[in-house]
């Protein structure tokens, strides 16, 4: 193995790792990544372009015993944790992986949070938040220092995933009070600021960080995005936050994949506030100026 790199990342190939892992480069930090394998397609291209950047590869899975784990950290001092997942890596590989980093020596754990605000949910609320709820109760007897960054929504998720937009009707439809704030950050912008948080010293200890790129509702959103893009779209409500909750629980009852309707749990927890941060770490960092919505739709090349 090469001379020892300050920060273990897990999760280097997906959306927010890969920025995460470029934004520890550009400050100098040296970086090794746990990586499954893959000799073809995107992943090989991804795996290639990780080593181009100066990357030190080891192949493995967050499954992996943690003394092979443990090995692979080596002298890291932080370990990043960028998967995405079930249960069975959230909470029992992200589990594993702490166990490894302590075994190594390690000092800082940064788990694959990136949500909206987890501390203030409760376990049925969203599913995949239940998850990383579950993992921070496992993780509260660690010495590491567990620093959990969080960032609200995903400026790409709103105009992607969560299929508010419809482009060709010119629509944004969504559920609740259209004045709601939520905040709303970039990938980039996400990565800039775990890696800022992960170095901070004052973060040592660990703890909860809050990020946002912008806080606007859902009716500022569609006129930033209309700005940003220069389409218009008709703000279209589907119902209350009452109406949403029922409807999730609907598709519940109809499907064994909580993937099929994880993003109305996503909206419910946003449009009613109850995922809402409170406060902003933002200040802790203001040499990164995280772009606004409207600057998104402007650079995003939408309709993707
Ligand atoms: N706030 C938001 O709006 C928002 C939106 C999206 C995501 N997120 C959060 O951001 C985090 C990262 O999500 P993402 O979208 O960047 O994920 P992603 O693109 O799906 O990437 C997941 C990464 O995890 C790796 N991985 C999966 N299983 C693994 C295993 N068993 N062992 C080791 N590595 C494994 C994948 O490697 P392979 O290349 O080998 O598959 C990939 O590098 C998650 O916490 C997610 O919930 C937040």
């Amino acid at each position: 193995m090469a001379a020892q790199a300050d920060v273990f990342v897990v999760g280097a190939t997906g959306l927010l790792g890969n920025r995460i892992v470029s934004a520890f480069l550009d400050r100098d930090v040296t970086v090794r990544a746990l990586v499954r394998p893959g000799a073809a397609g995107e992943k090989k291209r991804a795996l290639d372009a990780l080593r181009a950047e100066g990357v030190e590869l080891v192949e493995g899975d967050i499954t992996d015993p943690a003394d092979r784990l443990a090995t692979a950290i080596g002298g890291a001092r932080t370990v990043v944790s960028a998967v995405q997942g079930g249960p069975d890596l959230i909470i029992d590989g992200q589990a594993n992986l702490l166990a490894a980093a302590e075994q190594a020596g390690a000092a800082r754990f940064v788990p694959s949070d990136f949500a909206i605000d987890i501390t203030k949910l409760d376990d049925g609320d969203n599913v995949m938040i239940g998850w990383r709820r579950q993992a921070a109760a496992l993780f509260g007897g660690s010495r590491l220092g567990v620093l959990s960054v969080l960032n609200g929504a995903f400026a790409e998720v709103m105009t992607g995933f969560m299929d508010l937009i419809d482009w060709e009707k010119g629509t944004l439809s969504h559920w609740g009070d259209p004045d709601q704030p939520m905040d709303l950050t970039t990938v980039q912008d996400t990565a800039l600021y775990t890696v800022a948080a992960a170095l901070d010293p004052a973060l040592a200890d660990g703890g909860t960080v809050r990020f946002a790129g912008e806080v606007v509702s859902m009716r500022r959103f569609r006129e930033a995005v209309e700005r940003g893009t220069g389409r218009k779209l008709t703000l279209r409500t589907l119902g209350t936050a009452d109406e949403l909750r029922a409807e999730i629980e609907r598709r519940a009852m109809t499907t064994q994949n909580p993937f099929d309707y994880v993003a109305l749990q996503y909206q419910w927890c946003m449009v009613t506030g109850k995922g809402k941060f409170d406060t902003l770490d933002n200040d802790r960092y203001p040499e990164i100026k995280p772009a606004s919505v409207e600057d998104f739709a402007r650079t995003a090349n939408l309709p993707a």
